[in-house]
């Protein structure tokens, strides 16, 4: 019995084995509406046999956008652009869609990765100016942000629930926080990003004040069974920073909270890190997070073997492997996952007769 192909629950999410789509940005909204590019980019990894599909990183409000392609949900508009694509999506798949929100702070304001993904500045077409927990900016010659005040804070933590009403009506299996790659909530939590004196700076406790707001906020609006996750970045790899230590504290935290499970990528917060990239190079730290908590946590980072995803799974590395390139290379990484493994994956009943002759048992039909 494959360990990656068995069954798991978190909260009223039932994830048909523990592979899930970690959320990806697609720089082709309008408005931060979800475009026609999204029913095709959605649309073909939801037949893929993966547990889950998280939709990208959704902006709670218009300046917290990495790039003014990014998808949004702070306007009826977003909400509805979004039903459509969902739409679409659910009359042919039955893969569970979960949405990952967020608000980029300082890294906000960006250009497209493939036009060189340089900060633009305020005034500039497409650029506007940033806000972060102190004027600190990214990259030495970026537009350093403007401190959030006390009424920004309170602008943002609305901004968050509204998002995620808006994302219990679009009747989303799940939210994800993104509290990683050194966007606005990991910006609160690192010192070196984060210098404030008042209650949201300095001891790990204030620093960790606001991300812990924000998910009371979020968890407080959604029906209790509906999980809400958090995605981390359990190390900055920068001397001083933000490390696995703080992460487990932060983990904690979330778990008294009511946090269902915590997704362990790194990273992203300093351009000084220094990562030790290669296979798996993001488990220890999983592992590190699952000693501490007993809600399941999710590895991420260079997973692209099947053996690979099995062992991590298998051993209790972490409960549930997410992949992201390696889905977008092979959007069929789970079929064939399951064929090496002995496993057995939803097919959409189009495509049954593509099951090859010596993998009589590989495919259940879907709906
Ligand atoms: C095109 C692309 C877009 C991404 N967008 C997001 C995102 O919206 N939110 C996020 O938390 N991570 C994002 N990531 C990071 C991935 O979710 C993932 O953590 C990372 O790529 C490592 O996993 P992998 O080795 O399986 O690709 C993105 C990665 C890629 C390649």
């Amino acid at each position: 019995m494959s360990a990656l192909f068995s069954p798991l629950e978190v909260g009223s999410l039932e994830l048909a084995n523990r592979i899930v789509i970690a959320p990806m940005c697609q720089y082709s909204a309008d408005d931060g509406c979800m475009t026609d590019w999204h029913v095709i980019h959605l649309g073909h990894l939801a037949l893929s046999g993966a547990a889950l599909l998280t939709i990208e990183a959704t902006s709670v409000t218009p300046e917290g956008r990495i790039t003014y392609g990014d998808t949004g949900l702070w306007s009826d508009e977003n909400e509805e652009a979004m039903a459509r694509v969902l739409a679409t999506v659910r009359r042919w798949s039955p893969m569970p869609i979960a949405i990952q929100l967020g608000h980029a702070g300082r890294k906000a304001s960006t250009e497209k990765p493939w036009l060189g993904g340089k900060q633009i500045a305020p005034g500039q077409p497409n650029g506007w100016q940033t806000v972060a927990p102190s004027p600190l900016a990214f990259d030495a010659t970026d537009n350093p942000p403007q401190e959030l005040d006390s009424v920004g804070l309170e602008r943002i933590r609305q901004a968050f629930a509204n998002a995620a009403e808006r994302a219990a009506r679009l009747d989303l299996a799940a939210v994800q926080l993104h509290g990683a790659h050194g966007y606005l909530l990991h910006q609160f939590l690192s010192p070196l990003s984060n210098s404030r004196t008042d209650e949201y700076g300095g001891s790990l406790k204030n620093r960790m004040r606001f991300p812990l707001e924000i998910f009371e906020a979020v968890r407080a609006v959604l029906p209790a069974e509906r999980p809400v996750t958090m995605r981390v970045s359990a190390t900055d790899w920068v001397q001083g920073g933000w490390d696995i230590d703080q992460t487990i504290e932060f983990a904690r935290a979330l778990e008294a909270r009511g946090c269902a499970a915590i997704h362990v990528s790194s990273g992203g917060l300093d351009p000084r890190q220094q990562i030790p990239v290669g296979p798996s190079y993001q488990v220890p730290l999983a592992r590190a997070v699952k000693r501490a908590v007993d809600i399941p946590v999710i590895a991420v980072g260079l997973i692209t073997d099947f053996e690979q995803a099995e062992a991590i799974v298998g051993t209790g590395d972490a409960d549930v492997v997410a992949l992201a390139r390696g889905m977008l290379y092979d959007p069929r990484w789970p079929w064939h996952a399951a064929a090496e493994l002995g496993g057995r994956v939803s097919a959409p009943p189009q495509y049954l007769r593509s099951q090859p002759g010596r993998f009589r048992d590989l495919f259940e039909a879907g709906e």
